[in-house]
């Protein structure tokens, strides 16, 4: 069944527990949580970006959002709109069934340039309006994510945002946090804590002490109501990066958020992780190895049956790390 982030959220803070949040753009991304979630008993979160949203087609999104909650009528599922721009990509994601809209506006439209605290405000105030109307949950971002090892931020695009940023621009003020939260009326928060998007996170492998847990820690306590919310928070496995490497790939010395890691954000209050470089890995290192196996194939269930289960394992393996699974 349909529920919205807040319903879903609200029952993993009263049980101590993070739902990931999984990007999908196709059938097989989907069908591969959704297994994952019906072989763990967990409840998901599905996200689509504006890219998985032009790529799919909005129609045929909404028609496999509503597949997939027929076909696993047990499992609890949110479909939510990941980094909307502006009120009317918000608008449209609730029009085509999500339950649950991303406002981020950390960055202005272009999705590159930070933006200030009043335009972050005012917009995610008004979509938080709207959403909330039509019974939808709405997710706001405060503070720009990026490397805190080489001051870059980073966008959903891989370019670095304009420019190189100081570390309180890197973590969220816990003061201006709060104040976010009064003005907009958002039921989820974003937070900058440390982590980037995409593969290349970390230049090496990191001894702990990853996430900037004081800042999690002290906005959790003064928002106990408000859900915290991890972008960047693929692991980018070592394995996956050799099985990839191994067949023709060339993915670059990288490292991820260990998982560890995450676990310690989720017991001060982080209740949605954001995963998608993992699954890309996943997929891709299952594809390259299935090719290279046998050059001769060509029917493209061959390769998307394989690339379906080692998705499936990563997020089975989520589910079960962030106490996810027997939650559904
Ligand atoms: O944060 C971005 C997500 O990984 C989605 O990426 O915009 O390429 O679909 P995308
Ligand atoms: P990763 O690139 O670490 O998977 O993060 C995905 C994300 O934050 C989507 O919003
Ligand atoms: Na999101
Ligand atoms: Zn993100």
């Amino acid at each position: 069944a349909m529920i919205t982030l807040r319903q879903l959220l609200d029952h993993a803070a009263e049980h101590g527990y993070a739902v990931p949040a999984f990007n999908i753009n196709n059938m097989e991304q989907g069908l591969s949580v959704m297994k994952a979630a019906q072989d763990t008993r967990s409840p998901v979160i599905l996200q689509a970006s504006r890219g998985a949203r032009s790529y799919a087609n909005d129609l045929v999104l909404a028609g496999l959002i509503e597949g997939l909650s027929r076909a696993f009528p047990d499992i609890p599922i949110c479909m939510h709109l990941d980094h909307g721009n502006g009120l009317e990509t918000c608008a449209t994601a609730i029009q085509n069934g999500f339950t649950s809209v991303m406002m981020d506006g950390s960055l202005k439209a272009d999705g590159k340039t930070p933006a200030d605290y009043d335009y972050n405000v005012d917009i995610t105030r008004r979509v938080t309006q709207m959403a909330h109307a039509c019974g939808v949950s709405v997710e706001g971002e405060l503070g720009v994510l990026g490397s805190l090892e080489t001051g870059m931020g980073d966008q959903e695009d891989g370019h670095g945002a304009e420019g190189k940023l100081a570390e309180h621009q890197l973590l969220t003020d816990p003061d201006e946090a709060v104040r976010f939260v009064a003005d907009t009326g958002v039921d989820a928060l974003a937070i900058a804590m440390g982590t980037s998007h995409g593969a290349y996170k970390f230049t090496r492998k990191p001894d702990g002490q990853i996430l900037a847990m004081h800042v999690i820690e002290e906005i959790h306590r003064r928002l106990p109501n408000t859900h915290l919310v991890m972008h960047g928070s693929s692991s980018v496995p070592e394995d996956l990066q050799a099985i990839i490497n191994s067949h023709g790939g060339d993915i670059r010395p990288t490292w991820g958020v260990p998982v560890e890691e995450i676990q310690r954000g989720i017991k001060h209050g982080v209740r949605k992780v954001n995963i998608d470089t993992d699954n890309r890995l996943a997929m891709t290192a299952a594809i390259r190895r299935t090719l290279v196996k046998d050059p001769s194939e060509f029917d493209p269930r061959k390769y998307l049956k394989p690339a379906m289960e080692m998705m499936s394992q990563v997020c089975r393996d989520r589910f079960e790390a962030f106490g996810t699974a027997g939650q559904a």
